[in-house]
């Protein structure tokens, strides 16, 4: 097939990339770069070994800018990564959150629709859930409440994309609610690279191993968890990478499914671990120093999030390979390699 793929500068989109092109299908990358560097995209190039990925700087929201990329290629489908996705962010500027992710979204659905192109894979987060239900989350877990706009934005974006599917079934939507996103490409040549101070656990622990922050800290160690730390569902980039290629069968299978071709799936490993196990995994594997001190509880977290991906298994063939030890590993490779980032 051929892809666009919105946001494909991105951490999680041009790892997405490689993996589009190793089974076989091409891509067409539209991004802003409002949070991207066009060198991951040479990069991503020299890995998969081809001249160049097509790539155009377009935001989602100028729908002139679409229609023309969509009247140049033949797309099949899009890999919709393009959005904001700074929690605290999103509580200083919704509207801007709003505007950009939910705006954007509806303007590029539009385009897709006017050209025909009607299969779309989006971004979801395990943040919809809310403070989940019940541990692990299956995809029957019901959504909950979001503590900030973006996460408001995701789980309103699901609900518009369900509906529109609804509507006119000859839309295929896959909704793909991704747990936590670390690591890099073994390579060490691309990775994630967050502006400023990252908001995120692993980034942060990378930041401080190479010397560029002081110390970790660690939001709260009295949460009802084995060691009072916050547990996640950690992913390889490369795996959730992985699950995009895989997702894509959705398309293809959809008239063998039911009518309502809307599928949703959780992407993590199933297992959850600790603040703390990750730095000790960290500094184990990696063989540096990763101070940190125990702060206060951080703001709308929850205790704990795993999910259970057996649906993505049985349905689209999608298991993730990479452990802790892969994911401490590669992020320590991107980091060390690229102190600076792009
Ligand atoms: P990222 O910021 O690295 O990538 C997003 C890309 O979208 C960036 O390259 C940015 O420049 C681009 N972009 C933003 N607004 C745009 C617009 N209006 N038009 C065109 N391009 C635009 O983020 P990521 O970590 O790769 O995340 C990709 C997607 O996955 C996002 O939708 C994010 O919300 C979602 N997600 C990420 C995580 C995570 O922890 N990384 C977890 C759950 C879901
Ligand atoms: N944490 C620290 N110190 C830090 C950063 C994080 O102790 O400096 C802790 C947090 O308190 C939490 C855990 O590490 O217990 C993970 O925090 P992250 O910020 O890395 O990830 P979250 O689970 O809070 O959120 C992430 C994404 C969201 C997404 C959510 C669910 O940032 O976009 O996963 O998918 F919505």
């Amino acid at each position: 097939m051929q892809i666009l793929v919105t946001g494909g500068a991105g951490y999680i989109g041009s790892h997405t990339l490689i993996e589009l092109y190793k089974a076989g299908h091409t891509a067409v990358v539209v991004d802003n770069l409002s949070n991207s560097n066009p060198e991951s995209l040479r990069r991503v190039a020299d890995i998969i070994g081809i001249p160049e990925i097509p790539f155009y700087r377009v935001d989602i929201r100028d729908r002139e800018g679409l229609e023309k990329v969509f009247a140049k290629h033949k797309l099949d489908a899009c890999i919709h990564f393009a959005g904001l996705k700074a929690v605290g962010e999103s509580v200083e500027k919704p509207w801007e959150y709003y505007e950009n992710n939910i705006g954007g979204t509806l303007v590029l659905v539009d385009v897709m629709r006017k050209h025909g192109c009607k299969n779309i894979i989006f971004s979801s987060s395990a943040t919809v859930y809310g403070d989940p239900a019940e541990i692990p989350i299956t995809e029957s877990c019901p959504k909950g409440q979001c503590t900030n706009p973006y996460g408001w934005t995701k789980s309103m974006l699901e609900q518009m994309l369900m509906d529109i599917q609804k509507a006119d079934p000859e839309w295929n939507v896959v909704l793909l609610r991704y747990f936590n996103p670390v690591g890099a490409h073994q390579s060490g040549r691309i990775g994630e690279n967050p502006n400023g101070i990252p908001n995120n656990l692993m980034p942060y622990i990378t930041q401080v191993a190479v010397g560029k922050r002081k110390e970790l800290g660690v939001f709260g160690n009295d949460y009802p968890t084995p060691d009072g730390t916050g547990v996640r569902d950690f992913i390889h980039v490369c795996d959730l990478a992985a699950a995009h290629v895989a997702a894509l069968k959705c398309f293809t299978n959809a008239l063998t499914h039911s009518l309502n071709n809307t599928f949703i799936y959780n992407i993590g490993t199933g297992k959850g671990y600790s603040v703390l196990d990750m730095v000790k995994a960290f500094v184990r594997v990696n063989g540096v120093e990763v101070p940190y001190s125990i702060k206060p509880r951080r703001a709308g977290d929850i205790a704990t999030c795993y999910c259970d991906p057996s649906k993505a298994e049985a349905e689209i063939g999608w298991k993730a390979r990479y452990g802790i030890e892969d994911m401490v590993r590669d992020s320590w490779n991107w980091q060390r390699q690229n102190p600076e980032g792009y």
